[in-house]
């Protein structure tokens, strides 16, 4: 680990707390000189760190910067073993966790990033991804499952995410089958899962999934076309730590996911529906099919019934709630 990671870990450890430059140098083995130069490029990284003299470095509890370190701060044990990369610009986490599981990267790489590019969502959208407001972020999975099972990663994924906003801000959110979270009637969250089929076992040679999670609202507010349906977890005067927040989804996914034949998510994923027993489109047609949301059984596959009162079983595609008007 660099020097300068090694201070910022220790500022993480007390943040909001001023620590002197003697106590960082005595516990990191430093010069007082080293520590000045190494606080002074965390601070053009970007991190809010105060200097005050008889007192010492405070990194501010309201430096909301995204870092492996701030992350690893709030990492249970069963997650030590990640290999958790930030950058602060990527195209999309997606592609580049993709890239690296088809050059034999290990289970457990997850790359987090604070700003996107070319962010990427379902069926070929965009998904917007401003800098500094929300995280986004991909896990790179190596399960051995089918490929029918591979659609539980994205549940698992849902639900952890619930989880950890529920535990960070104490903010209730929603599942919408299959993949999105909602937060007062609007979109906070979205999940992409992608992978490659080993050819040889017929299972998955491995899975990524993705998380994009709107934490502030972006400076300029959304883009018009999303105004209507997104929003973010922000309630004026609150932070919300990206780090805590980023470190708790994966402790709760993990935990779900090295667990997985026990399917104790399946409770918690229902407990959260947005859609169960109301009135839906099946977006199987341009203008979706109307139905109403009946069941959601233990692969979390759901149950509609249509206006001709015949039911089916959907493991996979997209709904939305239908509006009265
Ligand atoms: C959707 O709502 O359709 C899914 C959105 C998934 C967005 C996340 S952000 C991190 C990861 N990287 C991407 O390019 N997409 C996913």
């Amino acid at each position: 680990m660099k020097t300068k990671e090694r201070v910022l870990v220790l500022l993480e450890e007390f943040k909001g707390d001023f620590l002197s430059g003697e106590t960082i140098g005595k516990k990191l083995k430093l010069s007082r000189s080293a520590v000045w130069k190494n606080i002074n490029e965390l601070k053009k990284d970007g991190f809010t760190i105060h200097g005050v003299s008889n007192k010492g470095y405070c990194l501010l509890s309201d430096c909301d910067r995204l870092s492996s370190e701030g992350i690893c701060a709030f990492i249970d044990n069963e997650c030590k073993n990640l290999s958790i990369h930030v950058e602060n610009q990527v195209t999309s986490t997606n592609t580049l966790v993709k890239e690296a599981g088809a050059c034999g990267a290990p289970e457990g790489y997850v790359l987090v990033a604070n700003q996107q590019t070319e962010g990427r969502g379902r069926y070929g959208r965009s998904f917007y991804s401003p800098e500094s407001t929300g995280i986004y972020f991909s896990i790179l999975l190596r399960p051995k499952m089918e490929v029918n099972e591979a659609a539980t990663i994205t549940t698992i994924a849902a639900v952890s995410v619930a989880k950890a906003i529920q535990k960070v801000t104490g903010k209730e959110v929603q599942i919408k089958w299959v993949n999105d979270l909602f937060f007062q009637g609007s979109k906070i969250c979205g999940i992409l899962t992608e992978g490659a089929l080993n050819m040889e076992s017929k299972g998955m040679d491995y899975v990524v999934v993705g998380i994009g999670l709107n934490v502030k609202l972006p400076q300029n507010g959304f883009p018009k076309e999303l105004e209507l349906i997104a929003t973010s977890l922000e309630t004026k005067g609150q932070e919300e730590s990206r780090n805590r927040l980023v470190a708790e989804c994966l402790n709760c996914f993990f935990h779900y996911y090295n667990q997985l034949p026990q399917r104790n998510y399946v409770e918690e994923y229902r407990k959260r529906s947005l859609i169960l027993g109301k009135e839906i489109l099946v977006m199987s047609t341009e203008n979706g099919i109307p139905a109403r949301a009946i069941d959601i059984d233990e692969d979390c596959h759901l149950l509609v019934e249509y206006e001709n009162k015949k039911q089916e079983w959907l493991s996979s595609g997209e709904v939305s709630i239908r509006k009265r008007f």
